[in-house]
């Protein structure tokens, strides 16, 4: 009989990528396109009419000189533009200060040296008034008639919805003033009408001390509540989730050591150290505006992104995308060589936390390696039966995400589509069934790493595992992106 012995090295399955498919996905579009998608497998649904908007880096190098992180790129939007069974594409670049000036100087402002995860650290940069430069690259909006590129250590930038042009920073009638931070995640609730609509969402002003705002906005973009209060200790928070009675936060528990930063030699992400025994805080801000905090503590995880939060008796229940630790990059390595098995796959989690005893339970509800969360936005803050995530092809293990992922919260049961072995998936964006509830269509990029460009994929809610209704070629490659949203308004 063989003798049984753990391998410390998990062979990759044969379906798996290749390194070279994967890195292809990291290369600039410097392009701006605007044309009609006439390369079409399959059909687009009659009912599906809207525009999806989508960010991301899109140079991730400034003339020739690589970045050292990909979330460090001039945000692009892509608008895909849905109608009577048709399909239209444009892309633009935010064209922030910063970019305007490194493109006429043909160089990164950022100067050498081993910089490392988020190494712009507009936050850290912020909290110390050193200058930096704000990439606009995690999120887009369409909320009261603007088109808002999010990134979250400054204010937005607004854009055409139309052009794609860009029109300036936004400070929503001086609520904001110049390097006030405002989060690439807001959460919109549904309202009894859609004139009820709200857009909620924060900003977080790191420090000894830090500083956590929440704003929320009506349809016409007037500010109806604001509130904040200050946690102790460093907060690094991407996310929140939002239930009708509670504004919730992770306290990731890491310190930083800024001084490296602020002397140049480090990036900002390399100065952040993740505390394994120390709890992840919970921080519920109640939204009546009695200030009234809730306060719990979970077992040491990392969460950048939320799925979805609501309340059920006496709990609120909170689904999050938790890693190990914090996911760091080394910074000797360039992110294209970036050996999965060295950084911690991220996996879908429920936190059930009493609103009686203050305890919190924790189960894993996804164990496959996944991220962006998306789920029908009738749902947000409400009960909800179904999510979809970005995952990897394998069940094990750490990988790029290559698949998309339906679960059935109430069953457990999963239903994949993949893209391996060439194809790597981008965030799925949910598009709602006008007629029907929890139903819907996914809308995702994928980067084709054979033929190196990158196609949209259209899939029915309700049969994942059959893979796209229909499959629209781009003329070109998108580089891996971030956030995007849609509205039914058509652009
Ligand atoms: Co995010």
């Amino acid at each position: 009989m063989e003798n049984l012995t753990l391998s410390t090295s998990v062979p990759r399955p044969s379906t798996a990528y290749l390194d070279h498919n994967w890195a292809g996905g990291h290369q600039s579009l410097t392009e701006e396109y605007d044309y009609w998608i006439d390369e079409i497998e399959g059909e687009i649904p009659q009912e599906l009419k809207g525009t999806v908007f989508r960010n991301g880096p899109g140079l991730l190098d400034v003339g020739g000189t690589p970045l050292y992180h990909p979330f460090d790129g001039d945000g692009m939007i892509c608008a895909l533009t849905f109608d009577q069974g048709k399909a239209h594409f444009r892309n633009r670049f935010v064209k922030t200060a910063g970019y305007l000036a490194e493109q006429a100087a043909g160089k990164n402002s950022v100067s050498g040296g081993c910089l490392g995860l988020l190494s712009r650290g507009g936050w850290l940069a912020n909290a110390f008034d050193i200058n930096f430069k704000n990439i606009a690259n995690t999120h887009v909006i369409y909320w009261a008639g603007k088109l808002l590129a999010l990134w979250e250590a400054d204010q937005p930038y607004r854009l055409d919805p139309a052009t794609l042009e860009t029109l300036g920073l936004e400070d929503f009638s001086g609520l904001l003033k110049p390097g006030d931070p405002f989060s690439a995640h807001p959460r919109i609730l549904k309202g009894a009408t859609a004139a009820e609509d709200r857009l909620v969402t924060f900003s977080v002003k790191p420090g000894l001390s830090s500083v956590v705002k929440v704003y929320e906005f009506d349809t016409q973009a007037n500010l109806v509540h604001q509130d904040q209060f200050s946690m102790p200790g460093f907060a690094f928070i991407h996310d929140f989730a939002v239930t009708p009675h509670y504004y919730i936060f992770f306290q990731n528990p890491v310190t930083l050591n800024p001084l490296p930063f602020v002397l140049g030699f480090k990036g900002a992400g390399e100065c952040i150290t993740f505390k394994k025994g120390q709890p992840t805080q919970i921080w519920l801000l109640p939204r009546n505006g009695s200030g009234h905090l809730i306060k719990a503590a979970t077992e040491a995880c990392f969460v950048f992104h939320h799925a979805n939060a609501y309340e059920q008796d006496d709990q609120v229940i909170i689904d999050s995308i938790c890693y190990d630790s914090f996911p760091k990059l080394d910074p000797q390595v360039d992110f294209r060589d970036i050996n999965f098995d060295t950084v911690p796959p991220a996996q879908l989690w429920r936190f059930r936390l009493s609103l009686t005893s203050f305890q919190v339970e924790r189960q894993p509800l996804v164990t496959r390696s996944c991220e962006f969360p998306a789920l029908d936005p009738r749902q947000v803050s409400q009960p909800y039966r179904f999510v979809y995530l970005g995952a990897a092809d394998a069940a094990t293990g750490n990988a790029p995400l290559q698949a998309l992922l339906k679960v059935d919260l109430q069953t457990g049961a999963e239903e994949l589509w993949s893209a391996a072995p060439q194809g790597f998936m981008g965030e799925p964006v949910f598009i709602p069934h006008p007629a029907v509830a929890e139903q819907g269509w996914l809308v995702a990029l994928v980067y084709d790493g054979d033929r190196n460009r990158s196609d949209v994929v259209i899939l029915a809610t309700e049969n994942i595992k059959q893979g796209p209704i229909a499959r629209l070629a781009l003329k070109h490659h998108v580089p891996y992106g971030l956030h995007g949203s849609f509205t039914p308004t058509l652009f």
